[in-house]
């Protein structure tokens, strides 16, 4: 998850009572990306994605996201997390597959015809995922910003990112927290 600045809030999230679901999260993004004086709080730079962690609900973990005209992640998934994001300010789009990936023990792997999607995300659209789901969020906007919510449970305990040739999807780096902290 790199970006150019990172800035902690303090720890204030009530415990909750068990895990949240994918459509918690994608309340609780909805929700987030609809508060004005958050989402402009948050600083903005040209150069690269900036971000502020944030409180998720039950114990996970948020983020709000900006992105620079022509910014993007790349291929990438969340491992065993689920989660959801939403756009607040701007808009998204998403590339992902229609089709739950192997979870570990694969290096390449040669995706069938027609598994791929797109979707755009603009102001107040979000979407949830579950677990494994492989995608790339980019800001396709040549002269807007755009900023979102992220929210995931469990915490992110790794990010793989791929490359894409193709249908060719090969496994290039693993990511921990300890990378992008
Ligand atoms: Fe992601």
């Amino acid at each position: 998850m790199p970006a150019s600045s990172v800035t902690s809030s303090p720890s204030a999230a009530p415990p909750s009572a068990g895990r949240p679901t994918a459509a918690e999260l994608l309340d609780f993004v909805l929700r987030t990306a609809a508060d004005q004086a958050l989402v402009d709080s948050l600083p903005l730079d040209p150069e690269g994605r900036t971000w502020v962690r944030l409180d998720g609900p039950g114990g996970s973990e948020a983020w709000l996201i900006g992105w620079p005209p022509g910014t993007g992640t790349g291929w990438h998934d969340h491992a065993e997390s689920v989660g959801a994001f939403a756009t607040a300010r701007g808009s998204l789009t998403e590339h992902s597959l229609a089709v739950r990936l192997p979870a570990g023990g694969w290096k390449t792997l040669e995706l069938a015809e027609d598994l791929d999607r797109s979707r755009r995300l603009g102001a107040g659209d979000g979407r949830a995922f579950g677990r494994d789901h492989l995608h790339e969020v980019l800001n396709p906007s040549p002269d807007a910003h755009a900023i979102s919510v992220h929210a995931y449970y469990p915490p992110l305990p790794l990010i793989r990112r791929f490359s894409r040739t193709g249908p060719v999807l090969r496994l290039e780096q693993v990511e921990r927290p300890e990378d992008w902290q």
